[in-house]
């Protein structure tokens, strides 16, 4: 029975490179760019970007991000509700970052949000994270 054997070596081809493609392509993903080792990388910088809020980002903004902080009342534009879901879904990373970075200015916002030019990539990132962290759920 040669071709009942031939068969068999193929299907038995089949399933040992099939398996080893699908191992391959696991571990490729837990490399990658979108996978969950890059959400960790997120988080871990997000309790960084946490302090800086609560130190500079706060007197505006509030401490939960709701644009009630103590300096709030006195500028030209309101801040931000940064929990706000609609503002959330509209908003990309890119354009936070740039806000914090370059300030309003950087958005065709106006100078009321201040520019943070001394801050680290990891800081900036971080406070994406948080920034993120607090959209209403
Ligand atoms: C001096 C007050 C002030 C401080 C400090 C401040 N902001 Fe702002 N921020 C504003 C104001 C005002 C706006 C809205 C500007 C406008 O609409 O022209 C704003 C807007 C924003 C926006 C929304 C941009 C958009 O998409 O419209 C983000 C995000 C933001 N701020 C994050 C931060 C972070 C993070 C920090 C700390 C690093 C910070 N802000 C510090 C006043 C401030």
């Amino acid at each position: 029975m040669p071709t009942q054997l031939r068969i068999a070596y193929v299907l038995l081809a089949l399933v040992v490179f099939g398996s080893g493609f699908a191992t391959a392509a696991r571990l490729v993903q837990s490399g990658g760019g979108e996978s969950p080792h890059f959400r960790l990388f997120d988080q871990a910088n997000q309790e960084a970007g946490q302090r800086v809020f609560q130190t500079r980002c706060f007197v505006c903004h509030g401490r939960g991000g709701k644009g009630d902080g103590p300096s709030a009342t006195g500028l030209a534009e309101k801040p931000q509700d940064l929990t706000d879901s609609n503002w959330q879904r509209t908003t990309s990373d890119d354009r936070i970052r740039s806000v914090i970075q370059g300030g309003g200015p950087a958005i065709g916002k106006t100078g009321a949000m201040p520019p943070n030019p001394d801050l680290t990539q990891e800081q900036i990132q971080g406070l994406v994270a948080f920034v993120r962290s607090l959209a209403a759920h």
